[in-house]
């Protein structure tokens, strides 16, 4: 399909994505609780150059400022997390009012300009507390989750519609419990599996807690999902990308949209079965109205000496400042697909975008058009499959704003707008001032491609 012919719905969402601890600083104000962000930032050794979330883009002070920037982009739509150490300080029990009441000054203001609030319930900054009790591999942090689910949805249910229950469940699992990347950094297999279904336990048990408190709710989940080529044509290499697809996608894909793990899975199956109790995998399986993906790269696999997938890194790619593949074909693969297999009525893209080393010229600006092409290439793969039958409704740019990525402290750059760290400075990118242009054209119902 010619590029000139893809037009989006007039009521598409355009938008962008943050997340709490990575933008908010202010990690000790207004009676916040400690999270686990803030323990594995100051434990030595865990986040490039001691970089932590203290300070991050101030915005939990600068928020105006943030939301003129995004009535300037244009945007249609916001997706933001909220703190939930914020919310419950202890992780349960007592309610803070005055972490509700930020969020609630935050909603407002969108409101008030125009852009749709999507909130993502849990975005990785659990209270530490929590962790303190056994964290995500113990079933009794599902029941905190609702509590914390319920205060949050009982005072911004009347002004916010579009409600996220996680982000990524895999990561945290994997990154934060089983491989010791993020927080809490433990490193036990056992642990991230366990983590991995109480988190999606957790989920589904939200679904009804968040209808009962918001009128005409739109519920979903985010997934970090990726989608998985052999690199030959041979037997093992397909058997080894299933594999991997199935690790990394259908084991959060299959228990939402079926009701049960993928079959397949036999190493981790006799993990999980004694943690399943009667009733979870149909709490799991609650019916949703959309499914979140974030996508940003693909995975090339093949088979190793015993079998099992090895990541390959195909040469004449281009690559993103975190090493990942730019493939925009693949995030309109993985949305034929997930659309075929499991049929979710919506579907946002809730993260795609790219990091690439920006520097600002003596004139101050920042010119990014690496950054631009990315994120251009992968909205006319939305647009492909838009035409090819797919309900993307929606499609959000990680990120707003340069901040805190995680394990990487702030040496990688994801923001439309750039932030001059020591004097926290907001500057538009080039990739900022292209972007409003586009949201423009589409909404106006005309091409989307660029035309110079
Ligand atoms: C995703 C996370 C997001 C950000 C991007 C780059 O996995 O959800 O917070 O770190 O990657």
């Amino acid at each position: 399909m010619n590029r000139d012919e893809i037009r989006f719905p007039p009521d598409f969402a355009w938008g962008a994505s943050t997340a709490s601890y990575q933008i908010e600083g202010a990690v000790r104000e207004d009676g916040r609780g400690e999270s686990i962000w803030d323990r594995f930032a100051a434990t030595s050794g865990k986040v490039r150059n001691g970089e932590t979330g203290e300070m991050a883009c101030d915005h939990y002070h600068r928020y105006r400022d943030d939301v003129a920037l995004m009535r300037d982009l244009g945007l249609r739509a916001y997706r933001f997390s909220v703190a939930w150490p914020r919310i419950l300080p202890e992780g349960r029990g007592p309610v803070n009012s005055k972490g509700l009441d930020f969020y609630e000054r935050l909603v407002d203001l969108l409101l008030a300009s125009g852009i749709e609030p999507y909130v993502t319930l849990y975005h990785w900054d659990l209270p530490q507390t929590l962790e303190d009790q056994g964290g995500w591999p113990n079933r009794s942090t599902v029941d905190a989750y609702l509590e914390y689910v319920a205060a949050v949805t009982h005072r911004l249910g009347d002004r916010v519609k579009y409600w996220l229950t996680h982000n990524e469940p895999w990561v945290a699992a994997w990154l934060g419990y089983g491989w010791g990347h993020h927080a809490p950094g433990r490193t036990s297999r056992d642990d991230a599996i366990r983590a991995g279904h109480h988190l999606l336990l957790s989920h589904g048990l939200a679904v009804p807690v968040i209808r009962s408190e918001v009128t005409d709710a739109q519920v979903g989940i985010t997934l970090n999902l990726t989608p998985t080529y052999p690199e030959s044509d041979s037997e093992e290499d397909a058997a080894a990308a299933l594999a991997a697809d199935g690790f990394l996608n259908r084991w959060f894909l299959d228990p939402i949209f079926h009701g049960a793990y993928p079959d397949d899975m036999a190493e981790f199956r006799g993990q999980i079965e004694p943690l399943i109790k009667p009733g979870d995998m149909e709490a799991i399986a609650a019916p949703i109205d959309f499914l979140g993906v974030n996508n940003y790269s693909r995975n090339v696999v093949k088979a190793g000496p015993d079998g099992r997938p090895i990541h390959t890194r195909p040469e004449q790619s281009e690559y993103t400042d975190m090493d990942w593949e730019v493939f925009p074909q693949g995030l309109y693969d993985l949305l034929v697909r997930v659309h075929s297999d499991y049929g979710p009525k919506q579907i946002y893209i809730t993260e795609n975008g790219a990091a690439f080393p920006d520097v600002r010229t003596h004139h101050g600006a920042i010119e990014d058009p690496e950054r631009r092409d990315y994120i251009e290439a992968h909205v006319l793969a939305v647009g492909r499959a838009i035409a090819a039958g797919v309900p993307v409704a929606g499609h959000f740019v990680w990120s707003l704003l340069d901040n805190f990525e995680w394990g990487y402290g702030y040496s990688k750059r994801f923001g439309l707008v750039y932030i001059e760290y020591p004097t926290l400075e907001r500057v538009p990118k080039g990739s900022f001032e292209w972007y409003r242009d586009f949201i423009a054209r589409s909404t106006a119902g005309e091409a989307a491609a660029r035309t110079a």
